[in-house]
């Protein structure tokens, strides 16, 4: 008997719409039943390579018309509840979209209690993590050979909005998904506050986690340069230190790790179509009862409550415990609080 096929439609035929639509349309547990843009180029364009599905400008009627299974949107971030309640008012049983999950918590939690309350699966993209650099690093840990684990850190370049829940998703990862317990913050300057990622120009943070480990972030333009890698975006790392040893993963590619029985180290990329492959193929094993995915909703929350809880404390000047209520916006509350002329000249 042939694996069950779950429909699923798209909006926004941007460069993340247009990968995902290509790689749903590329997988058998998947029909591609629909596609939505207000770009009708993009639109038409996205329609040649996914197998012509009906194409719509309008998000309501494409939902009512095709009645699919998965509902996923790759818009800029300030467009998310609204696609939610969409979805969940046209009964999906997937919302799958794009990182930040939201642009506060306020937001965030609203999402979370019509997911719960309806009980729709949630997928959130941070797909690096299915990188094979980030999974070799993984089984090391898990492995024990780093001994006890005390430490986990993340830094790149980019802005906020873009990698901040990426790089608290994967320390998270790291860590076997530990709660968090609170989180001091710091951030400098104004100028990308204006951007449809509106982000503070760096930030850094520490994290207590309640299994004792320290989570150390930096994000944005003043963090270290990863000489090794040369496209920008990819200028990261994620690292791991233990009582017995230490691991870690340049984004770009690359990982290695030192143990009592010496160096070990290997190749990664940052690959989307392996990655987001991996991601969509785990879709159908999660509506199949398989396994829970791991970009989940209720994950991603967790990261994403550490991205604005440090800049909550960076506004409040003071450490922020977890779990976060709602409250003023957390980017507004950080454009107040960075002066408007730097202090310093950086
Ligand atoms: N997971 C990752 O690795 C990764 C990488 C890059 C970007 N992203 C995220 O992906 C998201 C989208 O990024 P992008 O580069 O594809 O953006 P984009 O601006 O290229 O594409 C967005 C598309 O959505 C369409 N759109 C907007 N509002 C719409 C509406 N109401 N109805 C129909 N269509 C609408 C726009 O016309 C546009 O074509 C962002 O949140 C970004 O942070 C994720």
């Amino acid at each position: 008997m042939s694996a069950k096929k779950y429909s699923v439609v798209v909006l926004g035929a941007g460069k993340r719409g247009k990968l995902h639509a290509e790689l749903f349309h590329q997988n058998d547990r998947f029909d591609l039943v629909g596609i939505c843009d207000l770009d009708n180029e993009r639109l038409q364009s996205l329609a040649a390579t996914t197998g012509n599905p009906a194409t719509y400008n309008d998000a309501a009627k494409m939902l009512q018309e095709t009645k699919p299974d998965i509902f996923c949107f790759c818009t800029p971030p300030a467009l998310r509840l609204n696609l939610f309640k969409l979805g969940a008012d046209h009964n999906v049983k997937v919302i799958a979209y794009e990182k930040p999950m939201a642009m506060s918590i306020s937001e965030a939690l609203d999402i979370m209690k019509i997911a719960r309350e309806k009980g729709i699966k949630t997928v959130v993209s941070h797909q690096h993590k299915y990188g094979e650099h980030y999974q070799q690093v993984k089984q090391i840990i898990d492995s024990g050979k780093l001994g006890r684990i005390h430490t986990v850190y993340g830094h790149c370049w980019g802005w906020y909005l873009h990698m901040a829940t990426h790089i608290m998703d994967y320390i998270r990862f790291m860590n076997n998904n530990a709660e968090a317990e609170w989180i001091i913050g710091q951030v400098h300057g104004r100028e990308k506050l204006t951007d449809n990622h509106p982000s503070p120009d760096w930030a850094g943070g520490f994290i207590q986690f309640v299994n004792g480990v320290r989570g150390i972030v930096e994000i944005g333009a003043l963090s270290p340069d990863v000489p090794e890698v040369e496209y920008s975006w990819h200028k990261g790392r994620i690292g791991v230190q233990g009582t017995e040893g230490f691991a870690e993963i340049l984004i770009g590619g690359d990982w290695r790790a030192v143990t009592k029985e010496g160096t070990v180290s290997g190749p990664g990329k940052f690959d989307y179509q392996h990655d987001q492959g991996g991601y969509i193929a785990d879709i159908a094993l999660w509506l199949d009862g398989v396994k829970e995915h791991p970009c989940n909703g209720e994950s991603t929350y967790k990261g994403f409550e550490l991205a604005m809880g440090l800049l909550r404390s960076a506004a409040q000047r003071q450490l922020v415990k977890f779990p976060l209520g709602p409250g003023e916006p957390e980017i507004e509350a950080i454009a107040k609080a960075i002066p408007e002329v730097s202090l310093t000249g950086a």
